[in-house]
């Protein structure tokens, strides 16, 4: 509708993705220090009512049709269950889903199920203890596992598995990773790193690239282009020995989709990001708390989203990394 989230190239956002913490259980190299992070004072977090209210406004005044929710780790939110009840009761209902370590999922996935979850991802980047223990600076694999299969047995699926290959630690796990995604019937996406770790550590020349990952793919399987019609998606695919299986990768840095994004970002401190890679924020926290109507926040939110970007200017010589880090922003 005229409106909906529409930015000055055309496109339309209707897939909004809510950090509901910025906090995680994992210290994974590519996004966090060992040490963890200035957490976000909690008076500045979103109460689950003010998320509600925000989400709400998204859907019904905005035309967002998919809300996805991430952190740092979702799971560590105490109200996600009843933020997803409420957000499930919205109409037009949006569908609803979750990108997760897993990490206490084994404990949760029935109740998500039943508030109305439609599908989970799930960030595993090795099937070995001890380089999980050296990725994630904490030894959870076990936990991670439990929590994928039983997203699988409540079926919040299809569960689509998200790995990041980094260079000299975990590189030689795409077929090990893939033939494990293949057994248990999920849709494995490979990654492309990209520059958005708190520590600005990021290298162009050490990243593991999608064609890298592909040449390994292909010594093991026949991949054929998914003709399923991609859309907006982040991820390519490909079908595996000719299908149904498939396989992905997110390639945002060697193969940028921004021209076909429909995102639009919500922080946990309530401020709305019209890119993953913006240097700038527009505040609803602070317009929610003094009182303005949903249709005055509404109207920030256009005014957000029109100031869009074309791209992510990853390769610009200009290019300057954001300095709210990947766990506050939730990728
Ligand atoms: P599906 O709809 O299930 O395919 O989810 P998704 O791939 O959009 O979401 P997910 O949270 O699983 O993200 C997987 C990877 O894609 C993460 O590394 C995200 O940072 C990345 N990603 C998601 N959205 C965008 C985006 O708009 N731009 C870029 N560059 N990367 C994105
Ligand atoms: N580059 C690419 N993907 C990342 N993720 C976290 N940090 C980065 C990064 N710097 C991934 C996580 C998770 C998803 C939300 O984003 O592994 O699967
Ligand atoms: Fe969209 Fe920005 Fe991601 Fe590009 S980098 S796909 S514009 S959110």
């Amino acid at each position: 509708e005229a409106s909906g989230l529409v930015d000055r190239f055309g496109r339309r956002a209707t897939d909004l993705r809510v950090s509901l913490t910025d906090k995680c259980n994992l210290r994974c190299s590519y996004c966090m220090p060992p040490e963890g992070l200035p957490w976000l004072p909690s008076e500045r977090v979103l109460t689950d009512d003010e998320v509600i209210r925000l989400v709400g406004i998204a859907v019904e005044r905005l035309g967002v049709t998919e809300v996805r929710f991430t952190g740092g780790e979702p799971l560590l939110r105490r109200g996600l269950v009843d933020i997803l009840r409420a957000v499930t009761a919205l109409r037009p209902r949006p569908e609803t889903m979750l990108t997760t370590n897993a990490i206490g999922l084994e404990r949760l996935a029935p109740a998500l199920a039943e508030a109305g979850l439609d599908r989970v991802n799930v960030s595993l980047d090795t099937l070995d203890r001890e380089t999980f223990r050296r990725l994630a600076h904490r030894d959870r694999l076990d936990d991670t596992l439990a929590g994928l299969r039983a997203a699988t047995d409540v079926g919040l699926t299809p569960v689509k598995i998200n790995s990041v290959l980094l260079r000299g630690q975990n590189e030689h796990e795409a077929v090990a990773l893939a033939e494990f995604a293949l057994a248990e019937g999920h849709e494995l996406r490979f990654i492309e790193q990209m520059p958005l770790d708190a520590q600005h550590s990021w290298d162009r020349g050490e990243m593991v690239t999608a064609a890298e990952i592909l040449a390994a793919l292909q010594s093991r399987w026949s991949l054929t282009p998914d003709p399923a019609h991609r859309g907006a998606a982040p991820a390519e695919t490909w079908l595996v020995d000719g299908g149904p299986a498939r396989i992905g990768v997110i390639a945002s840095v060697t193969r940028p989709f921004c021209g076909a994004c429909d995102r639009t970002r919500l922080t946990a401190d309530g401020q709305v990001r019209n890119c993953l890679f913006a240097t700038g924020e527009t505040d609803l926290r602070g317009a929610l708390r003094s009182g303005e109507s949903d249709e005055e926040i509404a109207d920030r939110w256009r005014v957000a989203m029109w100031g869009k970007l074309a791209g992510h200017g990853i390769d610009d010589p200009s290019f300057l990394q954001p300095d709210r880090p990947m766990s506050a922003i939730g990728g």
